[in-house]
């Protein structure tokens, strides 16, 4: 129990084999008057070795692919040539030095939420396993949230190279180790939900003497567990590295991806729209603008079905009114054209299935006739393979999302805030952050005759000059971090500065 447990340490078997190897050529040296058969036998041990060696040495090099391969096994050794062939577009990076530090214990951790609220979490949990110097086990996935998905962590992120390369900050394995493992299995495990917008210090002072009296401590919640502001700039610097690049999609999920990416972008430029009109978040909000009354009904009906949604009297049009609803197929279709956005232009849904199908869609396929979606640009068969793992087709989504010369989020989830910062990110691509408060004020009073066309579109121009994904400050308020902008929305610690700084969006 009491044995420090320092990270780093598997190193050294590799260490040991090859001061091993070197022993024996010294040795080698030294024996020439032994016996010729002694002599040959030890010759072929030198010589395995030295060719193992100056093996690993070089796989080392060829990048966090072959990382965890070697540590398994030596065959690889001997397919490198075959196997790097397969992978023609990873390319070949050095591996990161390990960083070495006394383990103070192991984090285990499970995800709540959809793939983007879990892919924000992982990064905080990283970010608080590397400052509390303890081992991070790969995170666990939410299987039970609405989505349903069975999907590990494996099936959606590239694991190998999610723990490669990040070992110059935090050690992350893909289990616990044994003795532990079954401590756990036999029921002695301390599991906890953190205090939400926690900072590093309540994770130093409450969470670490916990970590050092069990060993292991598992995490039961992780959405939204580490404050968005007054972090370190190593911390956020961690978090958005994680995020961008520690965090990438398995290798079938990202070819697929470029394959729709490459097909938009073959018929020109495409914008994608997060049309967060899907049933479970109608039901959830209680948003049922422009539906009918059976909708509304089943609708309600869902919402009273699941007791974790604690909102269940809902004033839908007071709601829409608060900004609070995501923007029906309808009034979407009103405020891209008020944008003047070329009705050539092709249209990728990202969502799931709309809510009253072509009967919604109708007005935005009259005016965007270039709709198209994943299901659509692809073939059945290549989609089969993801049909019921939804997190893996929002993985399809958020790719496509990221390439998009126009992004345009209907409400603002935990897609829409991640692909936004990320976007800002890739060097401040187009996003429309709508206002939806003042947008569908707009749109009422157009409906009604208040305002003509080239006033509305004026007007919703005019309100969204600076909402477009640019450079600006994240607001910030003390104490209430609900209402802030989300870190992962704009994280401005990681972006390039640019000229025009706008700090509109900073002011309470
Ligand atoms: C973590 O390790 C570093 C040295 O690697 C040390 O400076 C720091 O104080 C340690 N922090 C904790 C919380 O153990
Ligand atoms: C997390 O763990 C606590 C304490 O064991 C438990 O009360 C709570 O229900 C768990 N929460 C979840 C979401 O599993
Ligand atoms: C997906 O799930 C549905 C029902 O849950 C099932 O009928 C269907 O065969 C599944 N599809 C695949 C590709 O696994
Ligand atoms: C984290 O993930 C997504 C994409 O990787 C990005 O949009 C979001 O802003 C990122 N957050 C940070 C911390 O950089």
């Amino acid at each position: 129990m009491k044995e420090p447990l320092l990270w780093g340490r598997e190193d050294k078997s590799w260490e040991g084999l090859m001061r091993m190897s070197k022993n024996k050529v010294e040795k080698l040296k030294n024996t020439v008057t032994v016996r010729s058969s002694r002599m040959n036998l030890w010759m072929i041990r030198a010589t395995t070795s030295v060719i193992l060696w100056i093996c690993i040495v070089q796989l080392t090099a060829f990048g966090d692919m072959w990382g965890p391969r070697v540590l398994k096994g030596w065959p690889s050794c001997f397919t490198q040539e075959s196997a790097i062939m397969e992978l023609p577009s990873i390319p070949p990076r050095i591996l990161p030095p390990k960083r070495v530090y006394k383990n103070n214990g192991y984090l285990m951790v499970s995800c709540n939420g959809g793939l983007n609220q879990m892919r924000a979490a992982i990064c905080d949990m990283v970010a608080i396993a590397r400052y509390l110097n303890v081992t991070l086990i790969v995170p666990e996935l939410d299987k039970a949230s609405f989505w349903a998905d069975p999907s590990e962590f494996q099936d959606i992120f590239d694991l190998d190279h999610f723990i490669t390369s990040l070992r110059d900050e935090v050690r992350i394995l893909k289990e616990l180790p044994t003795r532990l493992k079954q401590k756990v299995e036999n029921g002695f495990l301390y599991t906890m939900p953190p205090i939400s917008w926690s900072d590093m210090s309540y994770y130093k002072n409450q969470i670490l003497p916990l970590i050092q009296k069990y060993k292991v401590v598992h995490l039961n919640r992780t959405d939204a567990r580490l404050a968005n502001n007054g972090q370190s700039l190593e911390i956020q610097k961690l978090r958005c590295r994680v995020n961008f690049s520690a965090l990438r999609f398995t290798p079938q999920i990202e070819e697929l991806g470029r394959k729709v990416i490459n097909l938009l972008k073959q018929n020109g430029p495409f914008l994608v729209l997060h049309l967060r009109y899907e049933m479970d978040m109608l039901a959830f909000s209680g948003c049922t603008q422009g539906c009918n009354s059976d909708e509304v009904e089943e609708l309600t009906r869902m919402r009273y079905a699941y007791p974790w949604w604690k909102e269940k009297i809902i004033n839908s049009d007071l709601k829409r009114k608060d900004g609070l609803c995501p923007l029906t197929p309808e009034e979407t279709a009103l405020a891209l054209r008020a944008f003047d956005i070329d009705q050539n232009i092709q249209i990728y849904i990202a969502a799931g299935e709309i809510y009253g199908g072509s009967r919604r869609m109708a007005s935005l396929a009259k005016n965007y006739p270039k709709l198209v979606r994943k299901e659509t640009l692809l073939e059945p068969s290549e989609l089969q393979f993801f049909q019921n793992h939804s997190s893996q087709m929002a993985a399809l989504d958020y790719l496509v999302s990221l390439e998009s010369d126009i992004f345009v989020p209907t409400y603002d989830g935990n897609m829409a805030k991640v692909v936004e910062g990320h976007r800002r990110y890739l060097g401040f691509k187009k996003t429309i952050l709508l206002n939806r408060k003042l947008l569908v004020e707009l749109i009422d009073q157009y409906n009604n005759g208040a305002m003509n066309w080239d006033e509305f579109s004026f007007a919703v121009k005019q309100s969204h000059a600076d909402r477009m994904g640019g450079a600006t400050k994240r607001l910030v308020i003390p104490d209430r971090p609900k209402e802030e902008d989300f870190f992962y929305a704009n994280p401005e610690e990681c972006l390039e500065p640019s000229e025009d700084d706008d700090t509109s969006r900073s002011t309470v």
